[in-house]
């Protein structure tokens, strides 16, 4: 693989600042934003209010701990447009997040947000190795939701040739990276596969394209998914990471000569890890739920939006900003059977470790006897499809799952192309059980 380390002249030099030249910049932009949404959201007013506390409360970035969350229900609350800060006319675009249940999440931009947004965008493709003058295939969806258009954005903003694909329509997919020769993809990890796949059938060679980076996000993914990706297509696999309520792809970003969790913006996004039952702050290096404060947005500022995500943070190495490790899911994608707390995260890396599986996979959850049961289905690798090949899959994966999660799962091994595939973002889990 291609050494695709930037140039450090061209990072913006507050990628590199000091880290109190970085929390100068946050606590004053901090205060702006408190300020900002008290005087402007009614939403806001009434949560400080009810808090007892004031914008003028803060006077270290510590202090943000004393303001009170702002939740997915909040958002809905205020359906569609009661969260913005500005007057509906200064909006210029917005976005929505589907959610399963319910109405969207909605979510709008100021001219001034689209260009902040383009540019961390177009520096979390320039951490991944990308430069002006690469071609950039984006099959990120186009639409309400913000990863296609956010990328695409970024991408035009660095300077490379951006090539609008879409989602959808795998042959083609195959078709315009073999004939417009990318350097750059952006895609979900899991419709990566799906394309792997369709050039398997195709006949054509993976490994020979011109793509020397992917930046994949808006799902989870495991570093064992990104030596199967990388391996497979001999190019970088980077992660990036992102949600509407805050600002779309782009929050954070690994770098590609690192690839050691993603640098998490820091100068327009503050993050904070909190125990999710408790809401209490944890120190750096614990594990709990993610929490971000904007902290430049004009048109829907969030303070401490609960993310559901679960990580924790670390230290800079390759920025001066923090990195967030790679997320091991979503709180609401937690399951927990028999006791033991499990993420299709960790059901992942296992199949990753079985030879005669592909790395598609569904985690049905049943209740029988009043007692939860997990079923993996997980397909076949064409050439492992035979019956004997595929029990043998099969144990092997409980074992693997037995002994490293603890827990005792149905395995079910189908057909190659078996579990659905996604164009987007993977459905992991379907959860059978009857609702409480
Ligand atoms: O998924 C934004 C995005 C688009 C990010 C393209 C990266 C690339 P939402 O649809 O609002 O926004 O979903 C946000 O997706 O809270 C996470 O649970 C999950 N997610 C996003 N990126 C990652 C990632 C976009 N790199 C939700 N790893 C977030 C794990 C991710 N989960």
């Amino acid at each position: 693989m291609l050494d695709l380390t930037p140039r450090r002249e061209d990072l913006d030099p507050i990628e590199i600042a000091s880290r109190d030249e970085i929390a100068a910049l946050q606590l004053e932009r901090l205060k702006r934003t408190l300020r900002r949404v008290y005087d402007n959201v009614p939403h806001y007013r009434r949560a400080f209010d009810a808090a007892g506390v004031h914008p003028d409360a803060l006077s270290a970035l510590a202090d943000l701990a004393k303001f009170p969350f702002t939740t997915k229900e909040d958002l809905r609350a205020n359906y569609p447009f009661g969260m913005f800060a500005v007057p509906r006319e200064r909006i210029v675009r917005v976005h929505a997040s589907s959610g399963t249940t319910g109405k969207p999440t909605v979510v709008g931009y100021t001219k001034g947000d689209i260009e902040v947004w383009a540019k961390v965008v177009a520096r979390s493709i320039r951490a991944a190795g990308g430069r002006p003058g690469m071609k950039l295939h984006n099959a990120y969806g186009y639409g309400l939701f913000t990863g296609g258009l956010g990328l695409h954005y970024g991408a035009e903003r660095l300077g490379v040739t951006t090539i609008p694909v879409s989602g959808g329509m795998t042959e083609r997919q195959v078709q315009l990276i073999v004939d417009f020769e990318p350097d750059i993809i952006t895609v979900t990890p899991s419709y990566m596969l799906a394309i792997l796949d369709e050039f398997r059938r195709l006949g054509s060679d993976p490994r020979a394209t011109s793509l020397k980076v992917g930046i994949f996000g808006a799902e989870p993914w495991t570093g064992a998914m990104r030596a199967e990706i990388e391996s497979a297509f001999d190019m970088h696999a980077v992660d990036i990471y992102g949600l509407s309520e805050v600002m779309g792809p782009g929050v954070a970003n690994e770098c590609v000569e690192t690839k050691d969790g993603l640098h998490i913006w820091e100068d327009h996004f503050y993050p904070e890890i909190i125990d999710p039952a408790s809401g209490k702050v944890l120190p750096d290096g614990e594990m709990g739920e993610l929490v971000f404060t904007t902290l430049t947005k004009e048109g829907m500022p969030v303070v401490r939006y609960r993310t559901r995500d679960l990580t924790r943070l670390l230290p800079g190495t390759a920025r001066s900003m923090r990195r967030m490790e790679k997320i091991t899911g979503r709180s609401d994608d937690m399951m927990i059977v028999r006791g033991v707390n499990v993420f299709p995260t960790q059901i992942e890396e296992q199949i990753l470790k079985v030879k005669g599986l592909a790395p598609h996979y569904q985690i049905v959850l049943t209740r029988e006897d009043r007692l939860d049961a997990m079923e993996v289905l997980v397909e076949a690798m064409p050439a492992a499809a035979g019956v004997d090949a595929r029990q043998a899959s099969a144990a092997e994966l409980g074992h693997h799952v037995k002994g490293s999660i603890g827990v005792t799962a149905r395995i079910t091994v189908t057909d190659p192309g078996g579990v659905e595939r996604s164009q987007g973002k993977a459905r992991r889990v379907i959860d059978k059980r009857p609702k409480a």
